[in-house]
């Protein structure tokens, strides 16, 4: 059965409208391309990327029950016709809001008798007397939403503490058919949650304890009538944990219930993880934590352009359904901070040009589209921007999406980034500790790289710059002082010495918890973390400047590849077009019709890719679909002056057709 969306019928509607203008005979066959995909798609779970929102990034831990029935209330009255549809409790809902408890506080989680999370009755009333979630879940049925909870990695050290039985276990776990299976039966205490360690840690899923809990946890969700499960601490280069997620899933599909399952948290994953876990999921972090910061946006271009780019996204999912790459929950509107104790209280920090490149990138790759401010307060123009009908159908319903080019922008200089990597992969920078003064012993932090942006001959520049400030000091702080000063004169390397001493810093550990990168240019980017515990940093005499407790290097990186073009095409014979500028000057960038043709039919639903027919000069109308207006003709190329940080986004209707249907 081939089932039109209403989006995808007013498209036809209003590409009939524009085509008459180029009069040809595309409608038939965009009618059929549209049936075809629809057709292959409309099957399963996930069936387009998931949207809803995420308690998350305006409650961290703490939201409560009112608080989030007045969110789903205002998706179920105002987000619901654009699509969104999960409302997801994400993590803790089982801790005790004690003054002592924190993210970081094992000790303070609820359970049942069979050592399961059951939701603090405090924040959640509905929940009390161990009715668990399905109260909460029958009053998000009743708006027309779905139910989603946050869960965690394996089992919780309050119930390992309480040593917990184990509900439907068979056997005993020595065998002597007496002892029946318990908590810290199942418990691999050497594997904890990489970035909540004191709190959780993996069972043993080959094991008929280990085997029998999952499967007891996920009867429970389904009893509560949970839709969707947010798993965290099991995906990513940290927490990698093939073994629960195939046990989970298999879960999942014995309760009968459909359930979309998704994965975190997603810190350096890479295609081959994607391989992985499609089948097994509907939707997997490609990042860590992504907050309003520009360089946590910024940081999400080349992942989406990686996974985009091996087909991995639509990939199969579980139960028949399909898989999304989800580039992490949108920080938009009204904002709390990573994993604080408090509410939302703060506006976002990106401009609106951030936002919408933002938005654009998240849309154009199809990743799913969770909203994570509080929207009690959302403000008018960050509604519009998640409700754009035009960029909404084309993360629902385009196909062929990725990165087709990627460029320097020649008059626009990128400033350096700071990252966290792999110390295997720092070959570009070279740390050192150097004195401020000639003989004087106040000392700092340095690093030089060659910047192949300004390549001339066999020539290559250094780009180097310096921590301010003596080292005791801690130099993440000095370099938030200092951070717009990136072009220091030349330290020679025999200047340089490499440090025996170890100092702290503290935004140290804001990188272990949420490794990603940081650009220089822009101080706000290292935010305060004096709640959270310093890292020790230590040069090497290979020039490394590694954490002494994660291992992981700083490194910082040229960016060089500031211009970059998406494309998609859409159910109507369209073509989306996306210009991203992620330099610090505003910048033309242009595809040539030419260019985007071509692209169009080598990307095909078929296999075999299409033959372009053509019958006059090549011509394109189209909407430049943020400012909503519609484009004059187009001959030759489409370009566009796009702000710094900014994005545009055109859908395009032109005069070909392709013979790949
Ligand atoms: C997990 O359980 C299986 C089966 O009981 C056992 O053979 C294996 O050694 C256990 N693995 C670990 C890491 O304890
Ligand atoms: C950067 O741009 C150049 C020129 O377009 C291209 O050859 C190169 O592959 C790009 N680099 C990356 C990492 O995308
Ligand atoms: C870096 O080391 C990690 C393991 O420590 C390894 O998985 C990775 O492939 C290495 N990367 C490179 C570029 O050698």
């Amino acid at each position: 059965m081939v089932r039109m969306e209403l989006a995808t019928i007013r498209k036809h509607v209003q590409c009939r409208r524009r085509l008459d203008t180029l009069g040809s005979i595309i409608l038939l066959l965009t009618s059929l391309i549209s049936e075809i995909v629809s057709s292959s798609s409309a099957q399963g779970l996930a069936s387009t990327p998931p949207r809803g929102w995420n308690s998350y990034d305006s409650f961290s831990w703490i939201i409560s029950e009112s608080e989030f029935l007045d969110n789903a209330e205002f998706v179920a009255n105002t987000l619901k016709p654009f699509g969104y549809e999960y409302v997801v409790v994400d993590f803790l809902w089982y801790r005790k809001r004690d003054p002592k408890a924190s993210i970081w506080s094992p000790g303070f989680d609820l359970t049942d008798e069979w050592g399961r999370p059951v939701p603090d009755p405090v924040r959640w009333p509905s929940t009390a007397g161990g009715k668990g979630f399905g109260p909460i879940a029958d009053k998000v049925h009743a708006m027309g939403l779905k139910f989603g909870l946050h869960v965690m990695r394996g089992i919780s050290t309050s119930a390992i503490a309480k040593n917990t039985p184990i509900l439907g276990a068979k056997g005993s776990p020595d065998g002597s058919g007496e002892r029946l299976w318990r908590a810290q039966d199942i418990a691999l205490r050497d594997r904890p949650c990489f970035w909540m360690p004191s709190c959780f840690v993996s069972v043993n899923t080959s094991s008929e304890g280990g085997k029998a809990f999952i499967e007891s946890l996920y009867q429970q969700y389904a009893s509560w009538k949970v839709d969707f499960i947010k798993h965290d601490c099991v995906f990513g280069a940290e927490d990698m944990s093939l073994d629960e997620i195939e046990a989970v899933s298999q879960a999942i599909v014995n309760t009968g219930r459909p359930i979309v399952y998704s994965l975190s948290p997603g810190v350096r994953a890479t295609t081959a993880m994607g391989f992985d876990v499609h089948k097994l999921s509907h939707m997997y972090r490609v990042t860590s934590d992504d907050w309003d910061f520009w360089n946590d946006v910024q940081s999400h271009f080349d992942v989406a352009r990686d996974f985009a780019a091996v087909g991995l996204v639509g990939a199969s999912g579980l139960q028949e359904g399909r898989s999304w790459p989800d580039l992490d929950m949108l920080p938009l509107g009204w904002l709390t901070d990573p994993g604080a104790p408090y509410g939302p209280y703060r506006r976002c920090r990106l401009s609106s040009d951030e936002q919408k490149l933002q938005v654009t990138l998240w849309a154009i790759s199809k990743s799913p589209l969770m909203y994570g401010g509080d929207l009690r307060n959302i403000d008018k123009a960050t509604l519009d921007l998640i409700t754009n009908p035009v960029m909404l159908d084309m993360n629902a319903n385009s196909f062929g999406n990725r990165e087709v080019h990627s460029g320097p922008a020649p008059d626009n200089e990128a400033p350096p980034v700071l990252r966290l990597v792999g110390c295997n992969e720092t070959i570009n920078t070279r740390w050192a500790v150097h004195q401020k003064f000639l003989g004087s012993n106040n000392e700092q932090l340095c690093w030089t790289v060659p910047d192949v942006s300004f390549s001339s001959g066999t020539r290559t520049r250094e780009l180097n710059g310096c921590f301010e400030g003596p080292l005791s000091r801690d130099p993440c702080t000095e370099f938030l002082r200092n951070a717009k000063k990136v072009n220091v004169p030349y330290l020679h390397p025999d200047q340089a010495r490499s440090s025996t001493k170890e100092f702290e810093t503290l935004c140290g550990n804001y990188w272990k918890q949420w490794p990603t990168t940081y650009e220089i240019a822009n101080k706000e980017h290292f935010v305060s973390s004096s709640k959270l515990i310093g890292e020790t940093w230590r040069v090497t005499s290979t020039g490394q400047l590694i954490g002494t407790k994660h291992g992981l290097c700083a490194s910082i990186q040229v960016q060089v590849n500031v211009s970059r073009i998406w494309i998609a095409r859409g159910l109507s014979g369209n073509v989306y077009v996306a210009f991203f500028n992620l330099g610090l000057k505003p910048s033309s960038i242009a595809i040539s019709l030419d260019s985007l043709v071509k692209d169009q039919a080598s990307y095909s639903p078929r296999k075999q890719p299409g033959n372009i027919i053509l019958k006059s000069g090549l011509q394109c109308v189209g909407l430049d679909v943020w400012s909503n207006k519609q484009l004059g003709i187009l001959n030759g190329v489409l370009s566009a002056l796009v702000p710094p940080h900014g994005a545009a986004l055109f859908s395009l209707t032109c005069n070909y057709t392709i013979t790949d249907i």
